[in-house]
């Protein structure tokens, strides 16, 4: 398992903004959006491409184009729709799936309530969204759900993680495996509700505005 914490001012400038509690639900949405697409620029350095030949108004010359079979997104329902525009501005022919997945706050165990995926994922890159890495329950529920119909790699967009996430997903899938985690930040642990610290509250309420 790889996992990168983006280092950049921009990113650190739009996820302060997010954290802030007086940031409106509309803002929060905006900045959601736009640090996907920073995040995603990451994420995607190992999409996989062919050569393709093409001819320029001056000469032939050979370039790349995606490989078949596309790359699937994946956002995890209800916060990982939030982040779904700024995924697919950057790579508009991936295919999208929607995995539904909700946490039992007492026992903090993720289960599924939804799931619109292929059957058959087999030699498929996967990228799923999921804003808060918390206990690492869902995300490694939604891992799970890909390989087992044939994914051949797994990378993980999240706004922010927790250190007992991360380590509860390598614990699971081991160092060796092909899962790769790109997160905006790394916070400090999580509380005894299972909320990131410092976090920034309740993603899904804080996109949609339910409080
Ligand atoms: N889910 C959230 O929305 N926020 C957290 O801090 C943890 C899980």
């Amino acid at each position: 398992m790889q996992l990168h914490v983006i280092d950049h001012p921009l990113v650190a400038h739009k996820l302060t903004v997010l954290r802030n509690v007086n940031t409106d639900s509309p803002t929060f949405r905006r900045l959601a959006d736009e640090l996907v697409t920073l995040l995603a620029y990451e994420a995607t350095r190992g999409v996989r491409v062919e050569s393709h030949e093409i001819m320029t108004p001056v000469s032939r010359t050979t370039g790349v184009r995606l490989s078949s079979p596309k790359p699937l997104v994946v956002p995890i329902l209800r916060a990982g729709l939030g982040m779904l525009d700024g995924m697919t501005r950057l790579i508009p022919t991936a295919e999208v799936g929607f995995l539904g997945m909700i946490r039992d706050e007492e026992t903090l165990q993720a289960s599924t309530y939804a799931n619109r995926l292929p059957e058959d994922l087999s030699g498929r890159q996967v990228f799923l969204l999921d804003p808060m890495l918390a206990t690492g329950g869902t995300l490694a529920a939604a891992i799970t759900f890909a390989f087992d119909r044939g994914a051949t790699d797994v990378i993980a967009i999240c706004l922010l993680a927790a250190p007992e996430g991360v380590a509860a997903v390598e614990r699971r899938f081991g160092p060796e495996a092909p899962v790769t985690i790109v997160v905006a930040g790394m916070d400090e642990r999580l509380n005894d509700h299972g909320y990131i610290v410092p976090g920034l509250g309740d993603a899904g309420d804080r996109l949609y505005g339910v409080v």
